[in-house]
């Protein structure tokens, strides 16, 4: 708000000008939270940055005139072993400055993040298409790049090609597992199977999914004046990088100093596979003692970096005559490329996810990680989650169908609820009366039974254009699942003008997290936002840090800054009472920080000092104005030995309404209609929530339906760029799309100022628009039965489905003689 003044006197004019003018009535245009609305609703600590493109990015930063440019030499091949490899051919090239491959690295050269299995460049096995072979360091980003495609040309690389597995069910029945298989299990399921009045099973195949983010992987890296180095990198875990590049220079962590101010985007895709690139920087810097980037060119980047991995589920359920599940089985297969990366985790996660927000009863799930030559698939919004989820809304339709009543109906019908609370993993589920409450909010707002009856009207009369309308809720388990990755530490400075910096171990991504941790130290000490200023995320300032994933950025980090705020308050009210208010008798426990005052007493003994002068006399009494915070979430357990626990500090909710229009002799569709409630606890920033709301759902959406990645029959990605890869556009915004944050319900656990994580949850509201897509499908069946839908649901499967389906039906109509 305040912000705005920062634009140019001429942005300022044309602003004011086209004031009223650029609104329009599509959902972008209009202001999502009215200015003054909600006092916690503040912009984007860099917006104005962001939008008169002064926010820097890695490709930004001055480098000295003689930096070094960095070119990756990748495997065609996406299998095979490194026979030959002349790398003094490629020495003598023009504008060469140096190459690096296997044998030039002093320190460790596996550079796995959490599991081995990872070389920085190949020895002798290659697992993908892109896997880095060596990297040509030159005075140009072309010189490298000519000299790079020179050399492959020139034949400097021998590979010994062999076959490659680019199928992961059938890697999974080889037993080529990147890690071992894991089982949750509850109660007797082949007893609830058996004893069921009806049983429904199906199969899946859900598609992986491109980062895409904006900025893609780079890299800034200066040699220091002893062995280290200085990091600048677009990277969503600081800590990790400075470890593995301190091992593979072979120095200790403390001559490394990771720095990162921001990220054009980040998704998950920078959680692990921002470090090779910082490695690689890192030992050219060491051995020329220049300055050296590292920028990967798109395709590359898509073809180098893993994706949101691809999963096999299948799923069989025993339920009730009333559809509700009695028990059964589910097993899901990541597809997880050639190493392990996170991919425990991320299936661990499906595994945890494959209930959504039902009851399964009776349950054994059970997830495979499967080992393909591709590139190492990775964390991606919902990190797991959301391809287990997919599982069990197919379900949910499927049992729709199967007794014939409305898909809503059965979803409610299976929620969490009083006697069924316990997860398959032996959680207890809080607040089901909070998703509950939710969905019938969201029924009423969006008319959903209106819709129903007017669509299914509609339907019958309309042979080719079917509409299709489907609600599907969310409930997201918050923490990492790996339970030490649970902590956060914060810096707070307080200068003696009174500003206040604040730096803490999460990574600014755009999520908002850093406006947030202004918000929260603001808060704390009774100031302005503007007064706390925030600095860029640092190894040096913070150490031992967790990645900024997980949505739980603001839980962790803004827990450690308010911690390091309340010892820091604490400190100033003891020199306060001692010194100022000694002889007044005042009230120590009372003193409090508010708009910009140290407040003490009430009434008519009440006095306040101004924040500029206690910090002042504080200074002068030598009283310390820094303070450190720390916080580790309580609570929390796993056993994966038994696969039983509770990992997670508490649940958000969310529930999504969409509607589409199904052309069913061509497969193209439209989303009409987009309704969604969201769970944020006591939002810390609605504008930013909302935001974050709008944008995962719409990530969401693209991933289940235009998102498809191609590869050829070797394993070379096919969809490497913009042309070939469909990100949703403003286009594809729904003309109708209607987003509101849950009021009135504090998390129930004591997260920071009760609020919740919001960063990943509403990715999986996307599902709403794949279940409407079936449902408008169904309507050909007489929704007598709901297609396979696998994604992403491209118009030509959906087009495929509708085919399928309507040769059915009609020929069966045939057959009965109907007309
Ligand atoms: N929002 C933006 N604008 N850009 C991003 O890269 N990443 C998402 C989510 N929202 C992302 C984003 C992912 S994958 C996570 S885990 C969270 O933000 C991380 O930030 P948080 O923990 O601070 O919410
Ligand atoms: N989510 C996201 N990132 C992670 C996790 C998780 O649960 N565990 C380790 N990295
Ligand atoms: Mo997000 S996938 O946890 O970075």
């Amino acid at each position: 708000m305040d912000a705005v003044d920062d634009v140019s006197a001429d942005s300022a004019a044309a602003r004011e000008e086209l004031r009223g003018e650029i609104k329009g009535s599509s959902p972008l245009a209009r202001d999502t939270v009215t200015p003054g609305t909600h006092p916690n609703s503040r912009f984007h600590e860099s917006a104005i940055k962001h939008v008169t493109g002064r926010a820097s990015y890695i490709d930004d930063l001055k480098a000295p005139a003689d930096a070094l440019h960095v070119a990756l030499a990748l495997s065609p091949v996406a299998h095979g072993r490194l026979t030959q490899l002349d790398l003094d051919k490629v020495r003598s090239m023009p504008g060469v400055v140096d190459v690096v491959g296997f044998h030039d690295v002093p320190g460790h050269t596996d550079i796995g993040p959490v599991f081995p299995g990872d070389p920085i460049f190949v020895e002798d096995e290659i697992s993908y298409v892109g896997q880095v072979l060596f990297a040509v360091a030159a005075e140009s980003h072309r010189a490298a790049r000519e000299a790079v495609n020179a050399a492959l040309a020139q034949g400097i690389a021998e590979i010994d090609e062999q076959p490659a597995c680019l199928d992961p069910v059938a890697a999974a029945e080889r037993g080529e597992f990147v890690r071992p298989t894991h089982v949750q299990q509850s109660g007797d399921w082949e007893q609830a199977l058996a004893s069921a009045a009806h049983v429904v099973e199906a199969e899946q195949f859900v598609g992986g999914q491109e980062h895409f983010y904006l900025e893609g992987q780079a890299c800034l890296v200066q040699p220091t004046e002893d062995e280290g180095v200085i990091v600048h990198t677009s990277n969503q875990h600081p800590s990790e990088t400075q470890k593995l590049v301190a091992e593979v220079l072979g120095i200790p962590f403390h001559a490394v100093t990771v720095e990162v101010r921001r990220m054009g985007g980040g998704f998950g895709g920078k959680e692990t596979q921002a470090s090779p690139w910082a490695c690689i920087a890192a030992l050219v810097a060491r051995r020329t003692g220049r300055t050296t980037r590292v920028r990967l060119p798109r395709a590359d980047d898509m073809r180098v970096t893993g994706k949101r991995h691809p999963f096999h589920n299948r799923y069989r359920l025993g339920v009730d005559e009333q559809g509700v599940i009695q028990g059964g089985e589910i097993t899901v297969i990541g597809d997880c490329g050639y190493s392990p990366d996170l991919s425990d985790a991320i299936v661990d996660r499906a595994m945890f996810h494959s209930d959504n927000a039902y009851s399964l009863g009776e349950a054994r799930v059970t997830g495979h990680r499967a080992r393909t030559h591709t590139a190492s698939n990775t964390a991606f919004r919902g990190f797991g989650g959301p391809q287990g989820m997919m599982v069990i809304e197919a379900a949910m339709d499927d049992i729709a169908r199967r007794i014939g009543e409305d898909p809503l109906t059965v979803r409610k019908r299976n929620f969490y609820r009083p006697g069924r609370q316990t997860t398959h993993y032996g959680q207890q589920v809080d607040q089901i009366k909070l998703l509950r409450e939710l969905v019938e909010q969201l029924e009423t707002s969006s008319e959903y039974w209106a819709r129903r009856r007017a669509i299914t009207e509609f339907n019958a009369e309309s042979p080719i254009i079917k509409r299709g309308l489907a609600l599907t809720p969310v409930k997201f388990g918050i923490s990492f699942t790996a339970k030490h990755l649970n902590q956060a530490g914060a810096l707070l400075h307080v200068y003696t003008d009174g500003s206040v910096m604040i730096n803490h171990g999460g990574t600014e991504m755009g999520q908002g997290l850093h406006t947030k941790i202004c918000q929260v130290v603001a808060r704390e000490l009774g100031l302005d936002v503007d007064e706390v200023r925030i600095t860029a995320t640092r190894t040096d300032k913070v150490p031992n840090t967790s990645p900024t994933a997980a949505s739980s950025g603001a839980d962790l980090n803004g827990q450690a800054a308010r911690d390091a705020c309340v010892k820091l308050k604490q400190r100033l009210f003891d020199f306060a009472h001692e010194h100022l208010y000694k002889d007044q008798g005042l009230d120590r426990e009372e003193m409090r920080m508010e708009a910009g005052h140290l407040v003490a007493g009430h009434g008519e003994s009440e006095r306040r000092i101004p924040w500029g002068e206690l910090v002042q006399s504080a200074y002068l009494n030598r009283i310390s104005l820094s303070e450190k915070g720390f916080y580790a979430t309580p609570l929390i357990h796993y056993d994966r030995n038994v696969g039983q626990g509770r990992p997670f500090y508490y649940y958000a909710f969310g529930a999504a309404v969409a509607e589409v229009s199904v052309d069913t002799l061509s497969g193209e569709y439209q989303v009409e209609r987009v309704d969604i409630l969201h769970d944020v606890g006591d939002s810390l920033n609605p504008a930013i929530d909302i935001g974050q709301v709008e944008g995962g759902f719409i990530q969401g959406m693209g991933w289940l339906t235009s998102e498809e990645l191609k590869w050829n029959e070797a394993g070379r990605l096919i969809s490497d760029g913009p042309a070939t890869y469909k990100i949703p556009t403003y286009g594809d915004l729904p003309p109708v799309f209607n987003v509101k944050l849950m009021e009135g319900h504090p998390n129930s656990m004591a997260s920071i100022y009760r609020s919740k994580a919001v960063g990943e949850p509403p990715f999986m509201l996307g599902m709403a628009v794949w279940s409407a897509l079936r449902d408008a499908l169904a309507s050909l069946a007489d929704y007598a039965e709901a297609p396979r839908l696998d994604t992403p649901a491209t118009p030509e499967r959906v087009l495929l489905a509708a085919e399928e389906l309507r040769s059915r039906y009609d020929s069966a109509q045939l057959e009965r003689g109907a007309p």
